[in-house]
């Protein structure tokens, strides 16, 4: 008899849940922004785990958490987190990921630099031999961006800058995004260096030197943990 396969949602239901093992009660704990993070929230919330405070990446997390009861602290606040729990949108056999799709790259990759592991939880989908197939998403100031698109033709990509219903997006930090298509990141740390700085580039959404330590990967066969 044959078994329906498990959705991209159920996956992301099984993977959330395999993180709490991962939490520190008594401990801070950073979390990140997207669905997958969004049924962890729901899964710690449930769990009774008392935690010391979560710092989140997001006002979404943020809000999210603070409807659950879950105390949400400022990272100004605190100097490390043990443990950093966030989704992606690419994985990398490396650990390397681009982050972003949700718009919250700049503050997901502050929180996951203050963190000793970044568990990075994600359903099969997004595990990839070379990052680049999704969309890289680059925060800039929003002067910045016709220059950083030029450059990034230069490349022989096409940079986006994202809308919400017809409205250029705004981010958290009030800067705009651009989505960037045709690239091939093989080199994830070398990308990320020669971005970031470009002039206006607030954050690239390569995670190479905040790179995932453990990815709780969702798949048919179950969750697979691949250690960096
Ligand atoms: C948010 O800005 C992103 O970095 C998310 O972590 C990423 O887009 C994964 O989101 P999903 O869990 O919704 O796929």
């Amino acid at each position: 008899m044959s078994q329906t396969p498990p959705s991209q949602d159920e996956l992301k239901t099984l993977v959330a849940h395999a993180a709490l093992k991962y939490v520190v009660p008594g401990e801070y704990l950073g979390v990140g922004t997207g669905s997958t993070v969004n049924k962890f929230i729901d899964a710690l919330a449930a769990s009774g785990v008392a935690i010391k405070g979560a710092v989140s990446s997001s006002l979404a997390s943020t809000n999210r958490m603070k409807s659950l009861g879950i105390l949400v602290i400022d990272l100004a606040l605190v100097e490390r987190i043990s443990v950093y729990i966030d989704g992606a949108d690419e994985i990398d056999p490396k650990g390397c990921m681009i982050k972003g799709g949700g718009a919250a790259l700049t503050c997901e990759k502050i929180v996951a630099a203050q963190a000793d592991k970044f568990i990075c939880i994600a359903d099969a989908s997004k595990n990839v031999a070379v990052l680049g197939a999704f969309a890289l998403p680059v925060e800039v100031i929003p002067m910045a961006a016709p220059e950083i698109t030029r450059r990034f033709k230069a490349m022989g990509a096409v940079a986006v800058l994202r809308t919400v219903n017809g409205q250029t997006l705004v981010t958290d930090n009030g800067q705009y995004l651009l989505d960037v298509k045709g690239l091939q990141i093989a080199d994830a740390w070398s990308f990320e260096n020669t971005v970031s700085q470009w002039p206006g580039v607030v954050t690239v959404g390569v995670f190479a030197h905040q790179h995932a330590h453990v990815c709780l990967l969702g798949t048919a066969q179950g969750v697979q943990t691949i250690v960096y």
